[in-house]
Order: C-alpha cells, then structure tokens, then sequence
C-alpha cells in the first residue's frame, strides 16, 4: 500500500509519519517512510532548488515541472521498488499537494498539472491519503518555531495558505474512497490513533 501524509504547513505531518513509522516497526509491517519533494537522491538535490530562496523565485509552471522531476525519480528509484519488494510506503507530501500548491494556490491550471501527471507517472497514484487539517493561522506559527531556510512556501501570505486549506479539503470531497481528512487542532496522541484506526479500517491489519 502506497500511503500519503498530506496538509497545509505546520499541520503536524512530520511528527505523525514518525508515530506511525514506529507504530509499523513495533506490529513487524514492513515499511518505508518517505517525502516529497525529496526521497531520493537526485529529487532531493531538486528539493533544495524548490524549498529555499525568494518566494517569488519561480513561476508557478517552471515549479511544476521541478516537482514532477523529483517525483519522477522518486517514484522510479524509491517508491515502486519498495511496493514491488512488499513494503509500504508512507510518504510526507505527493500529487496532491502540487494540485493544490501550484494549481490552487499559485494559479496553474489542474488540467495542466493532471496531464503531466499522466505524461509521467500515469494513473500512479497513493491508495490511501490522510489529510491533516488545521487553520493555517496556527500552522504558520508552528512552522516558524522549527523551520530553518526551508521558508519559500511558509512565506507566501496568509490568503495563500487558507487557499491551501481551501483546496486540500475540496479534493478530500471529490475523492473520499482514497482521502481521510483528519482535525490536527487535537493533540498528537489523539490524532495518532485516529491515523492508525483509519489504517486498521484501510488495510483489514492491526497496527
Ligand atoms: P514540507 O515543508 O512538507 O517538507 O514541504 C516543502 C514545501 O513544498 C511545502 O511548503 C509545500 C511545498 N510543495 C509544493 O508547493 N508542491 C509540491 O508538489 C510539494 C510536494 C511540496
């Protein structure tokens, strides 16, 4: 199963990818966690390009085409070997959050971002997607509290982000068999156990 962490910055991904890795090596499952853009050696060369600098250093089409790079080599040099080797996969960010970064947020349009999808990965896409969602007014200032000079996205204005969140939830709408939308107001553990109950459901496992 091919698993993604997706929502708005400061939405508290990271720290639920790392419960969850370690809820998979305490139940035996095996597993790999991941995240985008990165992942892999050449995506996270790219991600230094994307995730650093002025915020208004590319445009919306030209950052497009970067993360679907990185997502091309991730996919063929991390992702699809591991499904194939019988592992899952959890992955910080995929698709969807070019969708909604670039497409939603920046103005690129979904037709163009869902073709070159399909130009370079087809219909590949995650089996189940977990949605943490949080007002951005909140994340922002989680984000800030921990973040280095990975800032260009935190840095577009608060419009952008409730824009972000706008967008997250409409695809959750439109595809609720894959996206799970869960409040990550709550505390850590609350939403851990959400997460794994939505996984036990998901998959017919106990983690
Ligand atoms: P991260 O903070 O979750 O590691 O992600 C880095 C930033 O990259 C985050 O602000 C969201 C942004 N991003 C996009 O704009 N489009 C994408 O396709 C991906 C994967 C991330």
């Amino acid at each position: 199963m091919f698993i993604t962490f997706e929502g708005g910055d400061g939405s508290g991904k990271s720290t639920q990818l790392q419960l969850l890795g370690k809820a998979f090596t305490a139940s035996a499952i095996p597993h790999v966690m991941t995240r985008e853009p990165g992942g892999s050696a050449g995506a996270e060369a790219i991600r230094k390009l994307l995730v650093s600098g002025e915020a208004d250093a590319w445009d919306a089409e030209t950052e497009t085409l970067l993360f679907y790079a990185a997502r091309l080599d991730h996919v063929n040099k991390l992702i699809k070997p591991a499904l194939a080797e019988g592992k899952t996969v959890i992955c910080d960010r995929f698709a969807d959050s070019t969708l909604v970064y670039q497409g939603i947020g920046k103005g690129l349009s979904g037709e163009y971002i869902q073709a070159l999808h399909r130009l370079t990965l087809g219909n590949f896409m995650p089996g189940l997607t977990i949605i943490l969602d949080i007002d951005p007014a909140i994340g922002l200032k989680r984000a800030a509290s921990r973040r280095g000079n990975e800032t260009r996205f935190e840095n577009m204005d608060i419009d952008f982000h409730h824009r972000i969140r706008a967008g997250f939830l409409s695809i959750a709408e439109r595809e609720p068999q894959r996206c799970m939308v869960v409040d990550a107001g709550q505390g850590q553990e609350t939403i851990h156990k959400t997460i794994v109950d939505i996984i036990n459901n998901k998959l017919g496992i106990h983690v």
